[in-house]
């Protein structure tokens, strides 16, 4: 694919945006990569963990391609809205841990993809925001819903309406990023994350991102019935099995995400 690849390697796949020259802007051509990329990731079982990150040092994703912003009319803007949303969506429900790896900056349509992910680390030279509001314009794919939900209506209204980038220190800090490593050894702290994940049960990690995913914005006694609902799933696995047996035989367990 032009603009977007992935390696397969020991259970991880690593997908990287690469355009690099535009600070892997979203255009429409990525977005449909993504999709197709992350519609065969969910459908293969050697892939545990997923990390989406961008080409070079500079950027992960700095936001949607602003060139195609001045000729889009208000009805056309709605569809791309709406796409965006439904492909980050896509990424959110993946049943395999995304985890962003944020490279540089995360600005725009980019924070909302990292937003998008189960986790986000960042190397120390990154940078987050939504600088929309500079250009007259809002978060449209998730942001203005996803960053309330994560890090509170107060913190997330001080990135929406100041459009200011912060550091991956103060992303930390603001619950953004879920740590933040050295540039570095960037790739390599976070694949230690990835490796550690790879050993768990794939179908417990597939069944906590659904209970905590479908139990967000529900009711309390709601959302715990979800959590029953997956605990019974997990307890109809041999992943279960073995992992019980396992711990009793004081082995390492051999997952299978059966
Ligand atoms: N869409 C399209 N092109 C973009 C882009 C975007 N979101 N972000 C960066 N680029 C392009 C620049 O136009 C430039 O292209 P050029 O070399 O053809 O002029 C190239 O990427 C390099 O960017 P540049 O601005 O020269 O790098 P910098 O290091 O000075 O600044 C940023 C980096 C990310 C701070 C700056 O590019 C920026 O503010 N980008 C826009 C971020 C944004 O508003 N995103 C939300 C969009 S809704």
């Amino acid at each position: 694919m032009p603009f977007v690849h992935f390696d397969l390697n020991e259970n991880i796949a690593i997908v990287t945006i690469a355009r690099q020259d535009k600070m892997n802007a979203l255009n429409p051509v990525i977005m449909d990569e993504l999709e197709s990329i992350f519609c065969a990731l969910e459908k293969n079982d050697a892939c545990r963990v997923i990390i989406l990150t961008g080409a070079g040092e500079k950027a992960f994703v700095a936001g949607a391609d602003i060139n195609q912003f001045p000729t889009i009319t208000p009805d056309e803007a709605m569809k791309i809205s709406r796409h965006g949303q439904k492909l980050f969506t896509k990424i959110e429900r993946s049943t395999k841990p995304v985890i962003a790896a944020v490279n540089g900056y995360a600005l725009g349509g980019g924070c909302e993809l990292a937003l998008a992910c189960h986790l986000r680390y960042a190397s120390e030279n990154a940078f987050f925001g939504q600088p929309e509001v500079n250009l007259g314009v809002i978060a449209g794919y998730g942001g203005t819903q996803r960053l309330p939900r994560l890090i509170g209506t107060g913190n997330a209204l001080d990135l929406l309406l100041s459009g200011r980038m912060v550091s991956a220190q103060e992303a930390k800090e603001m619950g953004i990023a879920n740590k933040v490593f050295p540039l570095a050894t960037f790739m390599e702290d976070v694949l230690k994350v990835a490796k550690l994940m790879v050993q768990k049960g794939p179908l417990a990690l597939k069944y906590a991102l659904k209970s905590v995913y479908e139990g967000q914005g529900l009711p309390i006694e709601k959302a715990l019935e979800v959590e029953a609902q997956m605990f019974k799933e997990v307890f109809n696995s041999q992943d279960r099995v073995e992992g019980c047996a396992a711990f009793i035989e004081k082995r390492k367990p051999l997952f299978k995400g059966n």
